[in-house]
């Protein structure tokens, strides 16, 4: 019988998104549960952001803008970027599927490091795409080795800065010297979801390297930064024809209006942005210094979310804490078992965690 399924998908498995707090609540018949699993925003969303959903509901039985005239001029003039040069996605995870839609052909190669972001692997393998995946090297992702792995039929290169799930960043210097290095027909697609949450003023920023490469896609997000993780809104900046090209593949009304508005006021709610930042650094520095205390080790992170090394292996302490109602994410798909992944959350969602954690083990 002619196998119904496009080649590519048939090894593929589900993505394994953070668990929702009310399947675990339904589940275990629980209530009072945290979840610091899918490096969201602990303070909700922005509330200029909620103002202007509620405003904007009495238009929703026209169809969205599909120019989306008002966020690109927003994002254009905070940025510095030419209106045409930038494109709008029903979260920078469509554009990640529009980039490969758009440019990659049955067959073709690509590259990423590994572990990594899942869903690039996901999306290229969807596409009949062949993806080589370059070790991390300390946890870094390894330039040079990802350099040494292009070959003849290399299109598109994946790099997430910093990378998701180790939260490693790569510096300018380090960035540009890898641009240069790669050939001018391969697609760099420069992820940087976390971004808005480094503190390490040496880390590559995509903004100010697209000159660098004459086919790089910047990727960002409303999702982390901004807290509107569930009405699916990301851009990316790129050069005039990659953005042309991506164009002609987009459905028509892609990033929906909800999404547009709140996004277009989120950008101005500095108050919102400044709390985040604080929470998040301020969260990390409590979480650091009670593993400290409690002799376990830890990665090292420029985002909202880090790596937290556990004795008797990830996956069990990720089952336990789970039965107490607080979710982390298991490293198991990222091929990193002796670790746990962990989002920065409220003061009291941190305290609540190290209890757990200090329980559990
Ligand atoms: C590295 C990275 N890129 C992209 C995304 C997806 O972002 P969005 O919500 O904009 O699709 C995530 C979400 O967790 C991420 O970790």
């Amino acid at each position: 019988m002619r196998k119904l399924v496009r080649k590519g998908v048939e090894d593929l498995v589900p993505y394994p998104p953070g668990k929702p707090i009310e399947e675990l609540e339904r589940e275990l018949g629980i209530s009072g549960s945290i979840k610091l699993a899918s490096n969201e925003n602990p303070l909700g969303p922005s509330p200029l952001a909620v103002q202007t959903v509620i405003n904007k509901s009495s238009t929703l039985n026209r169809y969205p803008d599909g120019s989306g005239y008002y966020l690109k001029s927003k994002l254009s003039k905070k940025f510095n970027i030419p209106f045409d040069q930038i494109i709008l996605g029903n979260g920078s995870n469509e554009l990640i599927e529009l980039i490969i839609r758009t440019f990659l052909s049955p067959g073709d190669h690509t590259i990423q490091p590994f572990p990594t972001f899942l869903v690039y692997e996901k999306i290229v393998k969807g596409a009949g795409g062949n993806m080589t995946s370059v070790p991390l090297s300390n946890l870094s992702i390894d330039l040079k080795g990802i350099l040494n792995a292009i070959t003849p039929k290399t299109k598109v290169i994946f790099i997430c800065n910093p990378n998701n799930p180790t939260g490693a960043a790569i510096s300018k210097d380090d960035m540009l010297q890898f641009l240069r290095e790669i050939p001018g027909d391969i697609i760099v697609v420069l992820d940087e979801a976390y971004i808005e949450f480094t503190t390490d003023e040496k880390t590559a920023n995509g903004i100010d390297l697209l000159d660098a490469h004459s086919f790089l896609l910047v990727l960002r997000t409303f999702s982390k930064l901004y807290g509107l993780a569930g009405l699916r809104i990301g851009y990316g900046f790129a050069p005039q024809m990659v953005v042309d090209y991506m164009n002609r593949i987009r459905q028509p009304f892609n990033a929906n209006t909800l999404a547009q508005a709140a996004a277009t006021a989120a950008l101005d709610d500095s108050s919102f942005v400044h709390k985040t930042l604080q929470v998040v650094r301020e969260g990390l520095h409590y979480l650091c210094y009670n593993l400290d205390e409690m002799g376990l080790q830890y990665v090292p992170t420029q985002t909202n979310f880090f790596l937290i090394k556990t004795p008797g292996g990830g996956k069990r302490i990720y089952e336990l804490m789970l039965k107490q109602g607080v979710i982390v994410r298991s490293m198991d798909s990222y091929d990193l078992p002796d670790y746990i992944r962990i989002s920065i959350g409220l003061p009291e969602e941190n305290e609540r965690f190290i209890e757990t954690l200090k329980r559990v083990l």
